[in-house]
């Protein structure tokens, strides 16, 4: 029997414009996040293009994939801009003290990646290295890279193969301050950004929207200090959260699981709202106009790696439990449309929760990548509340709502709903009342597998995609929808 769920989406009561940026990625040089997964050289035998991979490089513009976040993370806090420009085979190699202590030959450098975010058509934001760097090399870099003068930084871009500058829309003031970045208190951290920032300067015609590093989940205080002594010198401040099943270090297999795990998994998502909610509740009091916007520039699951691969390389796999995952969190940043302006998925290609994962020649599309696709209608779209009533899904000790979802007017004009059943086992009979929107004609995707722990293969690459979806029918206001048990399905009214 299904669970009973009522909702109400208000069409009449338009709210925020869901920037496209939310549905941003995070790529860092960190295992085969680049080299094997996005960069394998011009001399490969897998097909690329001027080193990129084709099949990776096809699948991100297919996801219309709006801002990539590089090269760090972690690594952006120890990365010298210099060691990766010029010729390859010159570049030093250092070590990569973060991630598995592997060699970072540096071939993947400033040319080869912004010239990767004009390939995929994606707007690229690069993180300054406030760690161990000096506020003359961050500006030197912001200047070698978007400077049309001709200065001797620019000459050198063009000596290196690049004419015309890039377009540089994001620039991120160090990561993890607090941790990775250099250990800092909020207070000190509040007074480096102050000083680092004042030296990015973008040429007068190009807007450059300069990121703060922010808080580690939920560490309030951190928004706090940052927002009292430095709100009036940045246009975004950043949030991290991860979800991870148990306590730190991630332990919880990414793709053996029971119904213990998938529940604290997805109520652990949840957390996002009241994470945003109460940061954003700090930033009102600093900044009541929400000048500054919040990113939420490093989420996504994090399990313990695959068994076989250095630890170092957060290597896992990913399944229909991590598009639940994507689906709430794509929600919950919708309905905070009015402050979340940025978010970036941790990770793009085979890092954490991975878009895509590669293995030599092979590629496959993870349940994450699916859901991803499915949401592209929210793109620049325009919120419209969705209030719903639903029973709750228990399991262990274990409670969350069973089914959540977020509604948009998309930019085509169409009304989109997204609804995610998280119970394992029981379907939902959905009516949604439609106030202000008469539709004639609903049709759907649906993303869904045989088990809670399905996931795709290299050999069965195949095993969770989404598909038509025949379960919804509507009737001048009211919409019903048979959403079966652990799917996610995105409808569109007409
Ligand atoms: O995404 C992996 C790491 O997680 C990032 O490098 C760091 O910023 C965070 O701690």
């Amino acid at each position: 029997d299904a669970a009973e769920v009522r909702a109400t989406l208000r069409a009449d009561a338009p709210g925020e414009m869901v920037s496209r940026h939310i549905f941003g990625q995070f790529a860092e040089h960190l295992g085969s996040g680049i080299y094997g997964g996005i960069w394998v050289g011009e001399d490969s035998p897998i097909p690329n293009t001027r080193g990129y991979r084709n099949d990776v490089v096809e699948a991100l513009r297919k996801l219309e994939v709006p801002v990539v976040r590089w090269p760090g993370g972690c690594f952006a806090d120890e990365y010298h801009w210099r060691e990766g420009i010029g010729p390859r085979d010159q570049r030093p190699v250092r070590v990569n003290t973060h991630w598995g202590g592997v060699e970072e030959p540096n071939s993947f450098g400033t040319h080869e990646f912004m010239d990767f975010a004009e390939l995929i058509g994606t707007d690229a934001y690069v993180s300054g290295n406030v760690g161990n760097g000096t506020p003359e090399e961050m500006a030197a870099w912001v200047e070698y890279i978007t400077s049309d003068t001709k200065s001797t930084l620019a000459e050198e871009r063009r000596a290196n193969g690049r004419e015309q500058p890039w377009k540089l829309p994001f620039f991120g003031v160090g990561n993890e301050l607090w941790g990775c970045g250099g250990n800092m208190r909020p207070e000190y951290a509040a007074d480096l950004h102050r000083r680092y920032q004042t030296f990015v300067k973008a040429p007068h015609d190009q807007e450059l929207v300069k990121v703060a590093a922010g808080a580690n989940s939920d560490e309030y205080n951190w928004t706090e200090v940052m927002m009292r002594e430095a709100g009036d010198h940045m246009d975004a401040l950043s949030v991290h959260y991860y979800t991870v099943v148990g306590d730190w270090p991630p332990r919880g297999s990414s793709f053996e699981f029971e119904e213990d795990a998938w529940i604290e998994t997805l109520s652990r998502a949840l957390h996002m709202d009241e994470l945003i909610t109460r940061h954003s509740a700090i930033m009102d009091k600093y900044d009541p106009e929400k000048k500054v916007a919040m990113y939420v520039d490093e989420w996504g699951t994090w399990y313990a790696g695959l068994p076989g691969v250095n630890p170092g390389f957060l290597h896992q796999q990913n399944t229909l439990r991590d598009a639940l995952v994507t689906s709430l969190t794509i929600d919950i940043f919708s309905r905070h449309a009015e402050r979340v302006k940025m978010a970036n998925i941790a990770q793009m290609v085979n890092v954490l929760q991975a878009m895509i994962l590669t293995d030599e020649d092979r590629m496959l599309l993870t349940p994450t990548y699916h859901a991803f696709d499915l949401y592209r209608p929210f793109q620049d779209a325009t919120h419209l509340p969705l209030e719903i009533q639903a029973p709750n899904y228990e399991h262990a000790d274990h409670s969350v709502p069973a089914v959540h979802g977020s509604a948009v007017r998309g930019k085509d004009g169409h009304v989109y709903v997204a609804l995610t059943n998280l119970d394992a086992n029981r379907g939902a009979a959905v009516s949604v009342r439609l106030q202000g929107h008469d539709a004639t004609r609903v049709s759907g995707r649906i993303l869904t597998a045989p088990a809670i722990d399905s996931h795709n293969t290299f050999d069965q690459p195949e095993t969770v995609k989404p598909a038509d979806f025949d379960g919804a029918r509507v009737d001048g206001g009211q919409l019903t929808v048979d959403l079966p048990a652990k799917s996610v399905v995105m409808l569109q009214l007409q």
